[in-house]
């Protein structure tokens, strides 16, 4: 074993902790939702248990540092360039996402994305009473693509607010800059708003290819923007919500911050201490966590291509949730199917609009991934 992967495949139990992914189905082993079976960095426990070491858990201001941290990080990362005062810290992504649509959607109006994308994508727009234009992202040369006639013809002028997803879940691809300027642009002629999830950009594992975030689209482009990022899914520190909505343009930031009002609590001390942690040092623990992924992930393609051929799957540039088409199975419920026949738990596609697919969670030890793959191939036989 070596020895940069060796704290990647330590086993430590997780069922009866109260954590979703290993005690909704205690009798079955887990491979669905978005978090990893792996300690966040040292660097973050530190943090953490000097502030409970403190006492005292009040109401809490961000660190006095907190939003340079976070301006630096993007600048060093991710090569853009965002002011501090931009950015408004939120509790999670989702609800970010779903008062984004508040905001600029009223009934009559609608929310566009392009599916199959992470479910409560599909759903924000119930919560601002409006309707979805879902664009099915096509396959083509080799790669997930956006299908830019179809978006065309599907934008309708109670279009509102476009919602991006990059890096993609569940397909796994990381927009280019070429795309995701060509699909502010598309938002731009339609005068939508652009709402760009970017909580995976630092799971990309392909070493060619690179992140490019909406906060680095020309500023005519980004002051329709809002782009939201977080230290979560990369630090695995989702149970303790942090985000971070990057908003260049004031008005826009005013608007929103309107919208957000009383809605949402505050965000809890633990949260900034430990994504500051994360972006001040995380960053040798994060590469090290991209070489395990990176592994485990081209297990999971020569497994399956071996073990499995009735499941395709496509190369993929980013995150550790693979997505599997089960067409070929010939089974109604291909999630249920290796629930009752191998005994795992899989996300089903079908919220993700892709019901004849299953995300499956690679974030974990090599055995405990090897473990399920066998368990899948040895239920199809
Ligand atoms: C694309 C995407 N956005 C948002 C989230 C969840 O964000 P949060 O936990 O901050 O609400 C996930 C979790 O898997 C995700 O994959």
């Amino acid at each position: 074993m070596e020895e940069h992967t060796e704290i990647f495949d330590i086993e430590i139990p997780r069922r009866g902790t109260g954590s979703i992914k290993w005690d909704l189905h205690a009798e079955l082993q887990p491979y669905w939702i978005a978090d990893m079976d792996t300690p966040s960095p040292e660097c973050i426990l530190k943090a953490l248990h000097e502030r409970v070491e403190h006492g005292i858990f009040g109401y809490s201001y961000p660190p006095a540092d907190m939003f340079d941290v976070l301006t630096r990080y993007m600048h060093d990362r991710h090569h853009a360039d965002i002011r501090p005062e931009w950015c408004v810290p939120m509790t999670g992504c989702v609800p970010a996402l779903s008062l984004v649509a508040r905001t600029w959607c009223k009934p009559g109006d609608a929310v566009m994305t392009c599916s199959p994308v992470y479910p409560p994508i599909r759903s924000v727009h119930r919560d601002a009473g409006c309707d979805l234009i879902e664009v099915p992202h096509v396959w083509d040369d080799g790669a997930w693509q956006f299908d830019w006639e179809a978006l065309e013809k599907a934008w309708q002028p109670a279009a509102r607010l476009f919602v991006l997803c990059n890096p993609q879940n569940p397909l796994g691809r990381v927009w280019t800059e070429e795309e995701v300027t060509r699909l502010a642009e598309f938002c731009e002629r339609h005068e939508m708003i652009l709402c760009s999830d970017e909580i995976h950009c630092d799971l990309v594992l392909d070493e060619q290819s690179e992140h490019f975030t909406c906060m680095r689209l020309p500023d005519r482009l980004r002051r329709r923007c809002i782009t939201l990022t977080a230290p979560s899914k990369t630090y695995n520190i989702a149970g303790l919500g942090f985000t971070f909505a990057c908003i260049p343009d004031d008005t826009m930031r005013d608007t929103f911050r309107r919208t957000i009002g009383c809605t949402l609590p505050e965000i809890n001390c633990f949260a900034y201490v430990a994504a500051r942690a994360a972006y001040m040092e995380g960053e040798p623990w994060r590469q090290r966590l991209i070489r395990h992924l990176r592994r485990n992930r081209d297990l999971v393609y020569s497994y399956v291509a071996e073990h499995m051929p009735a499941i395709t799957m496509h190369p993929m540039q980013a995150t550790y949730l693979a997505w599997m088409d089960c067409s070929a199975l010939g089974v109604e419920d291909p999630q249920g199917y290796f629930m009752e026949k191998a005994g795992v738990f899989l996300n089903s596609g079908a919220p993700f609009g892709c019901p004849q697919h299953v995300r499956f969670n690679f974030g974990t030890t090599r055995e405990r991934l090897l473990k399920g793959l066998e368990a899948m191939a040895r239920a199809i036989g």
